[in-house]
């Protein structure tokens, strides 16, 4: 059988990995890339490729020996310049090679959401320097959030509340950077009420919105969301005229996760993701189609029906604490038999953990009830999965 299409997937974490069989689900065939073997991805993918993300040769070449009909990136690090070679030559990037290189780097997305866009967002400025970034904190004031311009999860990413912790917040910044461009956005921390995102998914048919999803991060990553969250008739309506604004400007059909910080009736507009978003999985359990489901439909150009929640819903994570080759996930009995909730988990099948990992996450859905009754039951059915470690080497 010929597949509905072929998909080459750049980066093969667990949000990778249930995009594959949401696609393959629809026929498609797919080819999971990532820079280490067995990825979670690839484990429930047609084909697999092991090299770096980041290695331009290496995209290239994959890119012409599979000839793709989509190239589906799951991470931001990725040698954006071929994926824009690419989509010249007449490939199709998803959502387009534009939102990979805009959302890569936070100056980028953030200059054109703040400038050209004007949607809301906390006030800001770049720093190149230990003494620029003095610079920014006389500038804004304190408290400042200071974070590389190109990074991740939180990864250099800290909160200056005295002009003694600027220096530290550099030193972190740097250290904790990916690629050569030495630059950090601060901008000031905003004292929000709560946060969410809200999955927005740009279609032929147009732009379709999941109910907003609450979220929990700690050290710049999340902990744990849940759907919906709670917010007012005006809060929602600005957040979703902010999410069109962008995903237009982006272009391309795929599902975004786009963050918000609500105070009161204010939405500040943070970030985005062009694709599937973590705090996204809640959606493997609370809504009739999930995020996976969504962006496979709208890169494949079919409709997109009526976005229901199945009832209120919560995700937690399950971390590892220590880098470890030799280790065993237990529990998993005791967390699905958690009791007033649907529950489920994913066990993501990682083959090394490392501090702050994330292996696995459980979630939960209600029948009657709200959000909070959904956390709790998620919140304690991870706290029944262990991560147990064999003797270090
Ligand atoms: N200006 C700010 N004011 C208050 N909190 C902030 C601010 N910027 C970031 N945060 C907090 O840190 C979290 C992570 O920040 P952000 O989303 O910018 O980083 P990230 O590294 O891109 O994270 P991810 O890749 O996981 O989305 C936010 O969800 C929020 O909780
Ligand atoms: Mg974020």
């Amino acid at each position: 059988m010929t597949p509905t299409a072929k998909i080459l997937l750049l980066g093969s974490g667990e949000l990778g990995r249930e995009f594959v069989i949401a696609s393959k689900r629809l026929g498609c065939h797919v080819i999971a890339c990532d820079s280490y073997a067995k990825a979670p991805a690839m484990q429930v993918a047609d084909e697999a490729e092991v090299f770096s993300m980041l290695d331009g040769a290496a995209l290239g070449a994959a890119i012409e020996k599979h000839q793709p009909d989509f190239i589906v990136p799951e991470i931001e690090a990725i040698r954006t310049e071929i994926l824009a070679d690419y989509e010249a030559k007449g490939f199709t990037v998803v959502p387009s090679a534009k939102a990979a290189q805009m959302t890569m780097n936070r100056d980028a997305i953030r200059d054109m959401a703040a400038t050209d866009l004007g949607l809301i967002t906390s006030r800001y400025v770049y720093a190149e320097s230990r003494e620029a970034l003095h610079n920014a904190v006389a500038e804004l004031g304190l408290p400042l959030v200071v974070k590389p311009v190109m990074s991740s999860s939180g990864k250099g990413q800290s909160t200056v509340r005295t002009e003694t912790e600027t220096d530290a917040a550099w030193d972190y910044a740097a250290a904790g950077m990916r690629g050569d461009r030495l630059r950090v956005i601060a901008e000031q921390f905003i004292d929000f009420d709560y946060e969410i995102t809200l999955l927005t998914i740009r279609a032929r048919d147009g732009i379709h919105f999941c109910p907003p999803i609450g979220h929990r991060q700690e050290r710049g990553d999340y902990r744990e969301s849940w759907q919906p969250a709670a917010m007012s008739t005006a809060a929602l309506k600005a957040a979703q005229d902010m999410a069109s604004k962008v995903v237009d400007a982006l272009g391309g059909y795929g599902l975004f996760g786009v963050e918000f910080f609500v105070k009161g009736d204010a939405v500040i507009f943070s970030e985005l993701s062009p694709r599937p978003h973590d705090t996204g999985m809640v959606t493997l359990v609370s809504q009739t189609l999930n995020e996976f489901d969504l962006h496979a439909r709208a890169i494949l150009g079919l409709p997109i029906p009526a976005i229901s929640l199945l009832g209120a819903s919560a995700s937690a994570v399950v971390l590892a604490d220590r880098d470890s080759d030799d280790f065993n996930i237990t529990g998993l009995a005791d967390a699905l038999a958690v009791s007033d909730a649907h529950i489920d988990a994913r066990i993501f099948g990682k083959p090394v953990t490392r501090p702050y990992r994330r292996m696995g996450v459980t979630l939960a859905r209600v029948a009657d009830g709200d959000a909070k009754k959904a956390r709790a039951a998620a919140l304690s059915a991870a706290e029944q999965i262990n991560i147990s470690y064999g003797p270090t080497q």
